[in-house]
């Protein structure tokens, strides 16, 4: 999991780009960092080290040399510990070719091995590394940069997104993709690549989205692409991207997470203005499918936890929510025409979903999915899609993202409980109409709730062990406000259906550990109620999250954090997860963590 950007112009100000570029890349990889140059002189100057980007800036000045043409890298490892020398660039023997690499190259040790008995030396353990040899292969027996690239990736097998320069044409970038994002930019006297489109935002919103298969020559103000297998030219016009720079930044707040948290209101308000074709199309599908499942990872799972009770409660579809890792094992065999496979990811890019899509697909299972990235490989996949509109996350947990998809995922089930003739007309318009107050409702949580949540947070921010308890649909709530405490404060917690308690975890509760209860106002209300007694009879601290004037559970607990009244049981894991999302936010601060770069993790996982 890495970041790449390169940028060719008509002035020397590329390395300033680049590093631009790279900060905003950051999220996909922090562990290292550098930078590929050719100066006035023509020589390849590499600058790279082992750190954040502004440590290794500061070490190094990556700003230099003066340069009309740079790539760049920032680096989450895969293959070699994090180094200096397993950090990217990588060169060629003769220091005259410079690559940067997002993927893995599955079959880099055998040919290693064949570059080794012709006397190329290797400087890193990358996987990477190998294509800089065998760039200086073709270059070596007379080919131009582009055929010996080509040349080169046709012995590739893996994923890439790649971009490679050489001294002995030093006006051109030649990039290329298979299974791992690539963007290109455009403007009249410069052309850009990266792997998503934030990193060249500031200078050009004229992006091609380049697919698998496909290579590109960028030359100042001109790219030229084609088709790795048979060299045939693809002719593709540019989009015009309308995000602005500042919805890539952070606009104030401390940190992309709380900024993203905040923007929810917006987001969710963007997710209700989808094109109504869109949700039919996939509306028929599910309804045609056999077996459907939900299929996704981390926080994008537990949106289709959530999915699955809207489905069956409102539309009385029995759907499978499955962890995309454990799909094929599981249910590979089980697999057929009549299989309608709903994949949800917010990158569109993640390793697991999309190998159990492309399994799935094998079966002849019908693909849909939802995603928050126009051009991502699983819109390419799937027979239809649906862009969930959150605009770019920065922050590595996933926030608006996930109340993104819940949303779709709810008007989903509102049409096929339609089309199935399983609600009244009045039933669906009042449902409707609480659909489209959520925005509100979240903006009002925001603003009213953040105080206390923030005071709860300072309360128990030293604590070393939480537990997160729902019931029915708030079960999803639970697993998600658990996932968003552990991966960026790293507190140990446990989350599960509350009526598990007694089928083991409750032996984990000690005086005072904190226990956090998601109880709307629905049909699990008095059961949850009983489990707070059980928790609370043996010593747990009750912090629960409740509608406003709840007060028998009020009574019950430690701390509360109140929700407005009237929400839909079917809508609450919108609303409920709001102060859960700032609670993980609030208590990693307050333990002097970085939320937007929690270690070990990278925001999209397009790794096996
Ligand atoms: O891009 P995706 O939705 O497919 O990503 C899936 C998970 O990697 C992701 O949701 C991850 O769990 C989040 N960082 C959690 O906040």
């Amino acid at each position: 999991m890495c970041g790449i950007i390169g940028y060719i112009g008509k002035e020397c100000s590329a390395n300033k780009i680049v590093l631009e570029g790279l900060k905003r890349l950051e999220y996909r990889g922090y562990d290292s960092v550098g930078v590929a140059a050719v100066d006035v002189q023509k020589r390849l100057v590499i600058k790279k080290d082992v750190g954040k980007i502004e440590e290794v800036h500061e070490k190094l000045n990556l700003l230099e040399p003066s340069s009309k043409i740079t790539l760049g890298h920032c680096r989450w490892a895969t293959h070699g510990a994090p180094t200096r020398e397993n950090a990217h660039p990588h060169i060629d023997c003769k220091g005259n070719v410079a690559v940067v690499h997002n993927g893995v190259i599955e079959n880099f040790l055998e040919l290693k091995e064949e570059l080794l008995e012709k006397g190329h030396r290797f400087a890193s353990r990358t996987d990477t590394e190998v294509v800089a040899h065998l760039v200086e292969e073709g270059l070596d027996s007379g080919e131009s940069l582009y055929n010996a690239t080509v040349n080169a990736l046709r012995r590739l097998k893996g994923s890439y997104a790649l971009a490679i320069i050489s001294t002995m044409e030093p006006d051109k970038i030649v990039c290329a993709r298979n299974e791992s994002p690539l963007v290109i930019g455009l403007s009249e006297n410069s052309a850009f690549c990266a792997s998503d489109i934030p990193a060249i935002l500031p200078y050009t919103n004229k992006v091609i989205v380049l697919n698998n298969g496909e290579v590109a020559v960028l030359e100042a103000g001109k790219v030229e692409i084609k088709r790795v297998s048979d060299n045939m030219p693809v002719s593709r016009e540019a989009k015009v991207i309308e995000w602005t720079i500042e919805q890539a930044e952070k606009q104030g707040y401390a940190h992309f997470m709380l900024k993203e948290i905040h923007e929810q209101p917006t987001s969710l308000r963007n997710a209700l203005r989808l094109q109504e074709q869109y949700l039919d199309l996939i509306t028929t599908f599910l309804d045609r499918g056999d077996k459907i499942f939900l299929l996704a990872a981390g926080t994008s799972h537990y949106a289709c936890i959530a999915a699955s009770y809207m489905f069956s409660k409102l539309a009385r579809l029995a759907t499978y929510p499955v962890i995309s890792s454990e799909f094929i094992e599981n249910y590979g065999d089980s697999l057929g025409i009549d299989t309608v496979v709903l994949a949800v990811s917010q990158s569109g890019e993640t390793y697991d979903t999309l190998k159990a899509v492309d399994y799935a697909r094998m079966k002849a299972a019908t693909i849909l999915g939802i995603t928050n990235v126009v051009g991502s490989t699983l819109t390419r996949i799937s027979r239809a899609y649906i862009v969930q509109q959150s605009g770019p996350e920065i922050g590595v947990a996933a926030t608006k993202s996930y109340t993104a998809q819940l949303i779709v995922l709810a008007q989903l089930a509102l049409k096929l409980a339609k089309i199935r003739g399983k609600l009244s007309q009045d039933e669906i318009d009042e449902l409707k109409t609480n659909l489209y107050n959520i925005p509100d409702i979240v903006e009002n949580i925001l603003e009213k709730r953040e105080e206390k949540v923030k005071e709860i947070a300072k309360k128990y921010a030293k604590e070393n062990l939480f537990i997160f308890l729902g019931r029915g649909i708030s079960t999803a709530t639970a697993l998600e406000g658990r996932l968003k405490l552990l991966e960026i404060s790293y507190t140990p917690s446990l989350a599960y259906p509350a009526g598990e308690s007694k089928h083991g975890p409750i032996s984990v509760i000690e005086e005072g550990t904190p226990t956090i209860f998601i109880c709307p106002n629905d049909e699990t209300r008095k059961e949850i109620i009983g489990n707070i007694m059980e928790m609370k009879a043996r010593g747990a601290k009750i912090i629960s999250v409740c509608e406003e004037d709840d007060q028998k559970i009020k009574n019950l607990s430690d701390d509360i954090i109140e929700m407005p009244k009237q929400i839909h049981p079917i809508l609450t894991p919108i609303p409920y997860i709001i102060p859960l999302q700032l609670l993980a936010y609030y208590i990693a601060v307050e333990r002097g963590l970085d939320p937007d770069k929690p270690r070990n993790l990278a925001k999209s996982v397009t790794v096996p």
